[in-house]
């Protein structure tokens, strides 16, 4: 290969996102865009239109599987995804969720998920749920050189202790318990931290108080960032509509349109066509 060729092919190369990136982006003002991804395909697409941070979510378990909670997603499901994705992306930050029952036994059992994470999918850091409780699990997992990500406010996988997927942090107590585990958690050390469902001004207040980028999700426009489900924004999933979603395609009405044509072709005998066939 030529100098001129190795050359011309990185200045044209992306320039990969790190947790420095981010931590920059905050400083500069400059939102984050992170959105869910769990295939190849869509990975692509997604790194294409200039996503920041895919989120390999164990949201997979719903908008993947059918499950109605994140609780069933295994480890090994969760890397089969982050190794589809990994393949599909040359700029963003490839972030893995540990799923429910994945470290939350002990900080032994956290580290291990999370270098099988990274051993296993070429991703680029790990996302756990909680504050206090996961502590000792996020240290030990960054003194192993993992980056982590926290998520705090509404935490999925504590549905079934929540009992409801209403708005956290209303009242003081809980309000007092999310700023003190965002202190906990940028302390030890994580590079960002998603805020779910909190309110507005909570949020702005939290982001305010650490150094290292919140990314809200149903937690207004103050975060340093913003995610969402790719399958809610690009609107296949329709019987889900809290008031933090906005869909910017119809695509679920388009796949149904689009498929619905192809089965009435194929009953007319109109597909396929001379032209598509040998
Ligand atoms: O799993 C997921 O999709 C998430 C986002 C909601 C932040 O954790």
């Amino acid at each position: 290969m030529s100098t001129e060729t190795v050359t011309s092919s990185s200045t044209t190369a992306a320039k990969r996102v790190t947790t420095q990136t981010l931590l920059a982006m905050r400083d500069e003002e400059t939102p984050i865009a992170m959105l869910t991804a769990y295939d190849y395909t869509s990975a692509r697409l997604l790194d294409e239109a200039g996503v920041d941070v895919l989120l390999v979510g164990d949201s997979a378990s719903n908008v993947m599987a059918g499950h109605e909670t994140t609780l069933p997603i295994t480890l090994d499901q969760m890397i089969y995804h982050a190794q589809c994705v990994v393949r599909g992306v040359q700029r963003a930050l490839v972030v893995v969720d540990l799923p429910f029952g994945a470290y939350q036994g002990s900080s032994r059992e956290a580290l291990r998920s999370a270098i099988r994470v990274m051993k296993e999918t070429g991703a680029h850091a790990v996302k756990l749920e909680g504050g206090a409780t996961v502590l000792e699990s996020v240290k030990r997992i960054l003194e192993a050189g993992i980056p982590v990500m926290g998520h705090l406010g509404l935490t999925p996988q504590s549905i079934y202790k929540f009992g409801t997927y209403r708005v956290r942090a209303r009242d003081n107590d809980e309000a007092d318990s999310i700023r003190r585990d965002l202190k906990r958690l940028a302390k030890a050390g994580v590079f960002g931290v998603v805020l779910e469902k909190i309110p507005s001004e909570l949020a702005v207040e939290l982001t305010q108080s650490v150094d290292i980028p919140t990314i809200g999700i149903g937690a207004g426009v103050g975060c340093s960032g913003q995610v969402l489900v790719t399958h809610d924004l690009l609107g296949l999933t329709k019987d889900f509509n809290p008031r933090f979603v906005r869909h910017y395609a119809d695509l679920g009405e388009a796949v149904v349109d689009a498929v619905g044509r192809y089965v009435e072709d194929v009953r007319l005998g109109a597909f396929p066509s001379e032209a598509e066939s040998y």
